[in-house]
């Protein structure tokens, strides 16, 4: 089979390593890549929303299976793209359609969907410009701390978590009125507080049937002791040692079956994956959000865990055959660290050079924000690297992935320590 995955990032590294191993896969593709996926596939050099110039490339290298790493390309109707054109509807798209894209692309789509298959969440409510008066005297009845979520995509920051009740008046007038996130925030959901630790669950579905994915935690805070700004995600573990057999049953009774039936129910295709935030709140699993494809850089521990051939399970969601399927699962721990260019999450620099990605003993390397220029591989974006160690226990994990990481160099780099150890 010819695949081509969409993306560049490091979750995509991931994707294309698994999927190289497989004697199923003749040509991988990845498009755009980054400086590492050359090495498992062919970088092509087309954006993940040119979706014109994606379609004239899958049916020139006659690709038979497209497996799409973000979410934009997703909420702005790539699977739809494909469907509607008489030549690409036949090669099958892992990643949902439009309707079910809205599952991440909006906060109020996927609160009401939650809500109308009595899924677990915080209560909520939303407002819009025209109801900004109504949303101001409802937060003057509202706990603290006030959580104001804008409604669309907003590059990950469109969450607000305020203190006061003066905060969350200022913050929602400016959503609404100012238009603080553009577009994405001109409905805005105002939502209960939940208390607890966070989790990632991940699930694989062919609209019929699932698997899921082992568990896995991402640590989004750029300081240690998750501190300081939000990112991307500093580093991940799998599987989340909280995340008991016990836990886990409430969350595929509660939430996961719920879900897939409630796409049916609400006549929503879905083939791809399932991104699920929970919180456990007490030992009780919430959802926090839905998104419509895998984490980064959760995907960098969860994908080396998975034994099955990658391209077996992507052929059975496409062909809705994924309940033949057994999932296979290392018993492995993973850990994931993220080495970034020094200023990330904020202004940072490009183009340094990388040296030491050779000397890493007991760990993978997926890169992410990378260039390969020159035979030299440089820094290309904020979050460069990911390093990930699969050991017998979660300590082993981490110390090997952070040794692995400080074996690689380039100015003002940076990644933390401690991940995992708010567990440990
Ligand atoms: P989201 O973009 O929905 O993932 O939200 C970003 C982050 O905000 C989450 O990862 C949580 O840490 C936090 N958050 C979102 N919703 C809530 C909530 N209802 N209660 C507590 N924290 C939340
Ligand atoms: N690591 C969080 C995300 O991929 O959204």
């Amino acid at each position: 089979m010819n695949i081509l995955i969409l993306g560049s990032g490091g979750r995509e590294s991931a994707f294309a390593w698994k999927i190289s191993q497989s004697p199923k896969c003749s040509n991988l593709f990845i498009a755009p890549g980054n400086g590492g996926t050359g090495s498992y596939g062919k970088n092509v050099n087309l954006s993940v929303t040119d979706f014109k110039g994606i379609g004239k490339f899958v049916l020139e290298n006659q690709v038979d299976l497209v497996l799409v790493g973000p979410e934009e390309p997703l909420v702005k109707g790539i699977h739809d793209y494909f469907l509607a054109d008489s030549s690409l509807k036949k090669v099958p798209v892992i990643g949902p359609q439009q309707e079910g894209a809205k599952l991440e692309g909006s906060k109020d789509f996927s609160k009401e969907f939650m809500q109308r298959h009595q899924i677990p969440t915080a209560a909520y409510k939303t407002f819009t410009k025209e109801t900004l008066t109504e949303g101001l005297s409802y937060l003057e009845t509202h706990r603290l701390p006030i959580v104001l979520k804008a409604d669309g995509l907003a590059a990950g920051k469109g969450v607000l978590i305020c203190e006061t009740l003066d905060d969350g008046k200022a913050e929602l007038t400016a959503m609404l009125k100012d238009a603080k996130f553009g577009e994405a925030s001109s409905r805005v959901v105002i939502e209960e507080f939940l208390a607890g630790i966070e989790l990632s669950v991940f699930v694989l579905t062919d609209g019929e049937n699932y698997k899921i994915l082992p568990s896995a935690k991402d640590y989004k805070r750029i300081g240690e002791g998750d501190t300081g700004l939000n990112t991307g995600g500093m580093g991940s573990i799998s599987p989340v040692p909280f995340a008991t057999p016990e836990f886990l049953d409430k969350v595929e009774k509660r939430i996961v079956i719920p879900t897939i039936n409630g796409l049916k129910q609400d006549n929503i295709p879905y083939k791809g994956f399932i991104f699920i935030g929970l919180m456990n709140v007490g030992g009780e699993p919430y959802v926090i959000e839905y998104n419509v494809r895998m984490g980064d850089p959760e995907t960098e521990s969860v994908i080396p865990r998975i034994e099955n051939d990658f391209v077996e399970l992507l052929s059975a969601t496409a062909n809705g055959t994924l309940s033949e399927v057994e999932l296979r699962v290392s018993s492995k721990i993973a850990a994931t660290i993220m080495i970034v260019s020094g200023g990330y999450p904020g202004e940072y620099l490009k183009g340094k050079t990388i040296s030491g990605i050779d000397n890493v003993r007991d760990s993978l390397v997926f890169q992410a924000g990378t260039e390969f220029e020159n035979g030299l591989v440089k820094t290309a974006g904020g979050r460069v690297l990911a390093i990930t160690s699969l050991q017998d226990t979660l300590f082993d994990a981490v110390q090997h992935a952070v040794t692995d990481a400080g074996r690689i160099y380039f100015d003002a780099r940076y990644f933390r320590t401690d991940i995992g150890f708010d567990i440990l």
